[in-house]
């Protein structure tokens, strides 16, 4: 769908999900946690995409990319790759495909259904976000930044998120993903298709896969 449809769409309240395919909770496989490209590399080739060819990303190849956002580092204390304020490890990621929309569970490093619609295309204003395989959605859990002062919870979490946002895109530089983050989006449409409570927040969008042209990694 292009994106002036979309824009008089959301005008109208309409622009929604389409049924999902094959839905179900996804089991992943452990992250791979060694090797790969050296750290100055991975920064020299990151860069935003926006041409994805639609193949999905095999099943290894996502429990490290949801590793590298949001897995669990430091078992002993539950720390993540990515930092929070005061640990509150506020922002839930979410992984919108084909199947549905799935929440990640760092603790069962796993993947559960949380919407049995394909929710891409309100992920965002731009045609590629409908056939790209997957979108990372990042939203914040206010309920769990009870320890930071209210005035200061949104932009706390958007920085959290945006440090995850990052290990997502030396992760995709490294392994030769294209990525994009995103803010462009029916804030509406999107928070109703993805069945937010009050106390959750929509902050950022981030799309991954193979570039197009690019041959698979
Ligand atoms: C907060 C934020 C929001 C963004 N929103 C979008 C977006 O909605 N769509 C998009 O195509 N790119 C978006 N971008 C990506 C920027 O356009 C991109 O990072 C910038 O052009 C620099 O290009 P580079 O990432 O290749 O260095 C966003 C970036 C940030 C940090």
């Amino acid at each position: 769908m292009n994106t002036l449809t979309k824009l008089a769409l959301g005008l109208m309240g309409q622009l929604k999900p389409r049924p999902a395919v094959d839905a179900a909770a996804i089991e992943l496989p452990p992250p791979r946690r060694g090797g790969g490209m050296a750290l100055m590399e991975a920064l020299q080739r990151r860069a935003s995409a926006r041409e994805f060819e639609p193949a999905a990303l095999g099943e290894q190849l996502l429990s490290d990319l949801l590793w590298a956002a949001a897995g669990i580092n430091r078992p002993e204390a539950g720390g993540r790759t990515a930092p929070s304020a005061m640990n509150s490890q506020e922002v839930q990621l979410h992984v919108a495909m084909p199947q549905g929309l799935f929440r990640y569970e760092p603790a069962a490093h796993a993947l559960q259904l949380r919407v049995s619609s394909d929710v891409r295309r309100v992920t965002g204003y731009q045609d590629f976000v409908d056939s790209a395989p997957l979108d990372l959605v990042y939203v914040a859990d206010h309920g769990r930044m009870q320890l930071v002062p209210a005035a200061q919870r949104e932009r706390y979490a958007f920085a959290a998120a945006g440090a995850m946002a990052q290990n997502v895109y030396l992760f995709c530089a490294a392994h030769g993903l294209g990525t994009v983050i995103r803010a462009w989006f029916d804030q509406h449409a999107f928070a109703q298709a993805m069945g937010l409570e009050a106390d959750q927040q929509l902050l950022l969008c981030q799309t991954v896969g193979q570039v197009k042209g690019d041959r698979q990694p």
